[in-house]
């Protein structure tokens, strides 16, 4: 499985050095919050930009915003590889926002919140790279993995091979070695985690016994 490092909840005060200590994972995450969608601020493009001169991971950004067709433009010139949005963050015409961030040759995902329906995505499953689960409520990290998030990747999972579709399951929230295994017995591709891999000195071995989950 790839496991795409969230660092919410590293040291920003020493954060060359925390990125290097996740440099042996694939993908890298990036929880971005405007304090309006979520009740939480992180960061914005800047630190894309910053982190894209110091690693060569795969980008995988994850707008946790509101009106995010605003900020696609300045994430993907900042170095995203994959943007991600929030389906109940667009109330503008989510096909054209999808066009709007392969306009700039990178990846699209959307996700979906805990309490919205699997069913929501699937007028766009055609068109998108990524499928994002939130298994937390989202807003900040060492939640509690929610176990209905286990169902919808099963559902995705079986969705994409009855229509021979190519999109990626990720999910984020709560994954440590338990909730790794059951997301990736249901069909998960990708696992975000945060407080898993930043609470151990040896980072290393945490990345590897998810990528083995
Ligand atoms: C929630 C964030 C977190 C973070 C991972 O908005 O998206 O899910 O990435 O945090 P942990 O792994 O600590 O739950
Ligand atoms: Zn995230």
């Amino acid at each position: 499985m790839i496991v795409s490092p969230s660092f919410l909840t590293a040291d920003f005060t020493d954060l060359d050095s925390e990125i290097n200590s996740i440099q042996f994972a694939k993908w890298l995450h990036f929880d971005v919050m405007d304090g309006r969608f979520v009740p939480n601020y992180t960061y914005n493009e800047e630190i894309v930009r910053r982190i894209k001169h110091i690693s060569s991971q795969f980008f995988d950004v994850h707008l946790m915003i509101e009106s995010p067709e605003k900020a696609i433009s300045a994430y993907a010139s900042a170095g995203a590889d994959l943007i991600t949005f929030h389906l109940e963050a667009t109330n503008n015409n989510v096909i054209s926002l999808i066009k709007l961030v392969k306009s700039f040759n990178i990846q699209c995902g959307i996700s979906i919140k805990p309490n919205t329906p699997v069913e929501d995505l699937i007028p766009y499953l055609a068109e998108l790279d990524l499928i994002l689960i939130m298994s937390v409520e989202p807003g900040q990290g060492g939640q509690k993995y929610i176990a209905d998030a286990t169902e919808k990747i099963a559902f995705l999972a079986k969705y994409r091979e009855l229509n021979q579709l190519k999109y990626k399951i990720e999910v984020d929230g709560g994954i440590n070695l338990e909730t790794a295994q059951i997301a990736h017995l249901a069909g998960a591709d990708i696992v975000v985690a945060g407080s898993f891999i930043f609470g151990r000195k040896d980072r290393k071995t945490a990345i590897k016994e998810l990528e083995n989950a």
